[in-house]
């Protein structure tokens, strides 16, 4: 379960919300916890989700391993040190309006890697894709041009996350019923390239307490990647609750 916080909260707004997150969400078990605030804010966070089963990620990284001349951006080692064991890869934000393309997700996916840190590989079409039929071949595409040009051993330490675009933050979630077909055509994408499925897939797009039980009843959910919902420490840990077995919130 994900939080992607994009570009809200600042250090001391990240403070109080895990003062509240983190005693709500200490009984939840057998799923990851991730919170991935925006850069600055990384200090702050894991100092606060020290010992705890909340686990704090990037939203981004450069692809050059090495310090260089690249202003204004962070490496996977800068992430790592900071003590960020997750990092979120080709957001459709990114892709959109920072001109992330799909080479680059691979490149940023290595980098990640390469740093220690676990990827969160973002794909998705957007709706006028979806309207003309496109979504499979989209999927393919950002498949094909950045998973999976991995190595076995890459591909095996990666999250995939689903999220139409229509979806994200317009408050119309994909069904489960579309989103789990996404899922299960990228899990083919998997066992055709990689001889396996065996690869978590997140859903995101508009995912809310009252629509989360509905997305984690399906088989090929495996879990959320959540944006607005994910800034309220009451509504993430009702979202985080709905995928632990060992307890009800
Ligand atoms: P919303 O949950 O706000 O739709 O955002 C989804 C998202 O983009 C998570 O990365």
């Amino acid at each position: 379960m994900a939080g992607n916080w994009k570009m809200c909260k600042t250090p001391g707004e990240t403070r109080s919300f895990l003062e509240k997150f983190i005693p709500a969400v200490a009984g939840v078990s057998d799923c990851d916890i991730v919170i991935c605030p925006p850069f600055v804010d990384l200090p702050a966070a894991v100092e606060a989700a020290r010992n705890t089963n909340v686990a704090i990620g990037g939203q981004n990284l450069h692809w050059e391993s090495k310090d260089g001349a690249f202003t204004g951006e962070i490496s996977g080692r800068m992430l790592k040190e900071a003590g960020a064991q997750w990092v979120i890869i080709g957001h459709s934000e990114r892709r959109q309006y920072f001109h992330e393309t799909d080479e680059l997700v691979y490149k940023r996916t290595v980098a990640a890697l390469a740093a220690g840190l676990k990827p969160i590989v973002c794909v998705g079409e957007m709706l006028k894709e979806r309207e003309s039929g496109q979504t499979h071949w989209v999927l393919e595409r950002q498949f094909n041009h950045g998973i999976a040009k991995l190595a076995p051993e890459q591909f095996a330490q990666i999250v995939i996350a689903y999220e139409p675009v229509w979806a994200i933050g317009t408050g119309r979630t994909a069904t489960p019923d579309i989103a789990a077909d996404a899922h299960r055509f990228i899990r083919g994408q998997a066992v055709e390239k990689f001889g396996s499925g065996d690869v978590r897939i997140l859903y995101g797009g508009s995912v809310k307490p009252d629509n989360i039980k509905g997305l984690m009843a399906q088989e090929e959910i495996d879990g959320v990647l959540v944006g607005g919902a994910s800034l309220d420490p009451d509504s993430f840990a009702t979202i985080c609750f709905a995928s632990s077995s060992s307890a009800s919130h």
